[in-house]
């Protein structure tokens, strides 16, 4: 049965913590995050009161980078703003017939683990896809394409709130682009989604258009524009 309840993903970081990803957080009173190098997205409430931020603050340390992720959450006054990134929410829309392309056995597609790390962490580094860490496989799967051997583009999975799961680190090499290889990997991971009953979502930098075009081309929807924000706790 298809899930068609949106509340979760208004709250993606939170609802991934406290359910699926509990084993990957630390957390203080109604604030949490998740452990270094898995991701350094943090949550508090959904209507956080001055406790809250101070757990989180003791959660992290004085002056600690706290990733917000789409939170609209305000901080107090003494969380000294890092950055802010307009970008959207697309989501796989729950009717409608799946157009998504399939990754064959013979395509190249594999199944990314800890030995493959320091390949994924040098792809990320040439395309900049959004944050990756040593151990934010363990998120989910991840996927990979390899040519010759070479890792040229993968894709995994990130956020898991109830009933939804995450497409994230999408990326092709830049000599590799053009052939498919990210269409067939979101395509991939977003038919194993949809085959456990869950619906995949996405964020992407509003400025990436070329990334939207290619998930709208797929059939992702956007459902709402978001701001990504980071903090320097007290
Ligand atoms: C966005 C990105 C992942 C796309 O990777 P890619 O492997 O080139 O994507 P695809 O090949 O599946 O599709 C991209 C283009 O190739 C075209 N294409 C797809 N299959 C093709 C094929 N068999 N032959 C020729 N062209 C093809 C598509 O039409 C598409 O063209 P368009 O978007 O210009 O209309 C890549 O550009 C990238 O790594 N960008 C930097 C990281 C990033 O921004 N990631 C997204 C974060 S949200």
């Amino acid at each position: 049965m298809m899930n068609d309840d949106e509340s979760a993903l208004d709250d993606p970081v939170g609802r991934s913590l406290s359910g699926r990803h509990a084993h990957l957080a630390k957390r203080l009173g109604r604030a949490a995050t998740y452990l270094t190098e898995v991701a350094t997205f943090s949550a508090v409430s959904t209507d956080p009161d001055r406790r809250d931020w101070a757990d989180l603050a003791a959660l992290l340390g004085p002056g600690a980078f706290a990733d917000m992720f789409s939170s609209p959450a305000v901080p107090p006054p003494d969380w000294e703003p890092v950055f802010s990134l307009d970008g959207r929410q697309m989501i796989w829309p729950g009717d409608g017939p799946s157009v998504l392309p399939r990754a064959e056995p013979d395509t190249g597609v594999v199944e990314l683990g800890t030995d493959d790390v320091p390949e994924m962490l040098s792809l990320v580094a040439r395309t900049g896809p959004g944050p990756f860490w040593p151990r934010t496989h363990e998120l989910g799967t991840y996927l990979g394409m390899r040519v010759d051997g070479t890792l040229v583009a993968m894709a995994g999975e990130r956020l898991r709130p109830p009933g939804w799961t995450e497409i994230s680190a999408v990326c092709t090499a830049p000599d590799a682009r053009g052939r498919g290889h990210a269409a067939r990997l979101v395509g991939a991971l977003a038919t194993c989604i949809v085959a456990r009953g869950e619906r995949p979502f996405l964020h992407v930098a509003e400025t990436n258009t070329g990334a939207i075009a290619l998930y709208e081309r797929l059939g992702f929807e956007t459902r709402k524009q978001v701001t990504f924000r980071g903090f320097r706790t007290p």
